[in-house]
């Protein structure tokens, strides 16, 4: 029999191969996917191979992940806790669906992730497994055998198992094109910065450059199209604006967040392009939502966020919260202009066809066609409640 795992060419996943294969006398399909991570899955493929899978199986699924995952919680407005853009938590549900499909293709009776039992992630793989096919067993290696970094060291020395000892890191970290999160070794400290070493796709807000750097994001209906005018897919751009905002220290969030199974952590993000895409979507909202939309699409994108952390991406709240996203993003079409600058994303300009901010309602100057004498009587109907109180109560205030 035949179990799809999720496969990294990490050490945990790498050892896995080898420990499902003996505990559970199952052949192991490696199936390894590019969400943008910048890792060549070919090799990591043929290091599964080499590790003794049957098969391996490595796939670009780039523009689905920014298409029906990373754009959609951009659309939704999707921060968890106000600060952290989703990136693993995204990418936890497509992984499970592509490895559901493949082991339909292969026959499987048995799917495995690495995670450990104290995270988030082995909830987000569960949850999707058990919701798309609930007939497959589900192994978690690093969650079963229990053993301390030590103990597997030696078993993949004595399997013979490749382990980079060179690059070994000493955090733990995940990574695809709408973010890195990083945690443990020494970040486990919440009193401790972060040292150098944390950051890979961001500089150090004090070496970048000392000229700010401006860019153009178009949207429409709440998609980014194009950069700088320039009309570009959803994978380019991702790309293009992590580097170019990366360079100028933007996109760093440090967050003691708290997990789905009762933990506070602290996590490191890096995830330039996604703050930016976050800044400059809310930005035309702000210019095309009514204000009564702006606060209800709030309460909205708490709920989205927390659908998403905690691993319920395949629900039937998650359809109708987005067919309410996507009735509402019907304007926000538009440009925003954000300036880049020594670790700060300033948004310094904004337009779009269908704007609420209408010049001749706003200004002071020629061409005002608001009609201030009604504001006398709405001010008196407005505030009549609190008048009315002041006649007759004795407030604490009069002394
Ligand atoms: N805390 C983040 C989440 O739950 C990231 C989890 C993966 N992080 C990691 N360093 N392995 O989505
Ligand atoms: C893990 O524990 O496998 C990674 C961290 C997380 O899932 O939150």
């Amino acid at each position: 029999d035949k179990v799809v795992l999720a496969y990294s060419g990490g050490l945990d996943t790498s050892v896995a191969v080898k420990w499902i294969n003996e505990t559970y006398d199952l052949d192991v399909i490696a199936y390894t996917c590019d969400l943008g991570q910048g890792q060549d899955i070919q090799a990591i493929r043929e290091k599964a191979l080499r590790t003794g899978a049957v098969e391996a199986i490595a796939e670009d699924v780039r523009n689905l992940f920014v298409d029906f995952f990373a754009f959609p919680s951009l659309m939704a407005g999707a921060l968890y806790e106000g600060k952290y853009p989703l990136a693993t938590a995204l990418g936890r549900p497509l992984i499970a669906q592509l490895m559901v499909r493949v082991a339909r293709e292969h026959g499987a009776v048995a799917v495995a992730h690495g995670c450990t039992g104290k995270g988030n992630d082995q909830v987000r793989f569960d949850v999707t497994f058990q919701t798309l096919a609930p007939d497959l067993k589900i192994i978690a290696p690093v969650r079963e055998w229990k053993w301390t970094r030590t103990q597997e060291l030696e078993y993949a020395a004595q399997h013979g198992i490749e382990v980079e000892a060179t690059k070994k890191s000493i955090f733990s970290t995940d990574q695809n094109l709408w973010g890195r999160s990083i945690e443990a070794g020494i970040l486990e400290d919440p009193w401790v910065e972060p040292p150098a070493e944390t950051f890979q796709w961001t500089v150090d807000p004090r070496t970048a450059p000392d000229e700010p750097e401006e860019v153009e994001i178009t949207f429409d209906r709440g998609r980014p199209v194009a950069l700088n005018g320039q009309e570009l897919g959803g994978t380019e751009l991702i790309e293009e604006l992590n580097k170019i905002a990366g360079r100028h220290g933007v996109g760093r969030v440090d967050h003691i967040e708290n997990r789905l199974v009762g933990i506070k952590s602290r996590e490191i993000y890096e995830a330039p392009g996604a703050l930016v895409l976050h800044e400059a979507h809310r930005e035309i909202e702000f210019l095309t939502l009514s204000k009564e939309a702006l606060r209800f699409k709030t309460l909205v994108s708490q709920a989205y966020s927390d659908l998403i952390y905690n691993g319920l991406w395949f629900s039937a709240l998650h359809q109708d919260l987005m067919a309410f996203v996507v009735s509402n993003q019907q304007f926000v079409s538009g440009v925003a202009r954000v300036k880049l600058f020594k670790g700060h994303a300033m948004i310094v300009g904004r337009k779009s066809e269908h704007s609420l901010y209408r010049h001749e309602l706003a200004t002071y100057e020629e061409g005002d066609q608001y009609d201030a004498s009604a504001a006398l009587g709405f001010i008196k109907i407005h505030g009549l409640s609190q008048t009315t109180q002041a006649k007759h109560q004795l407030l604490k205030s009069d002394g």
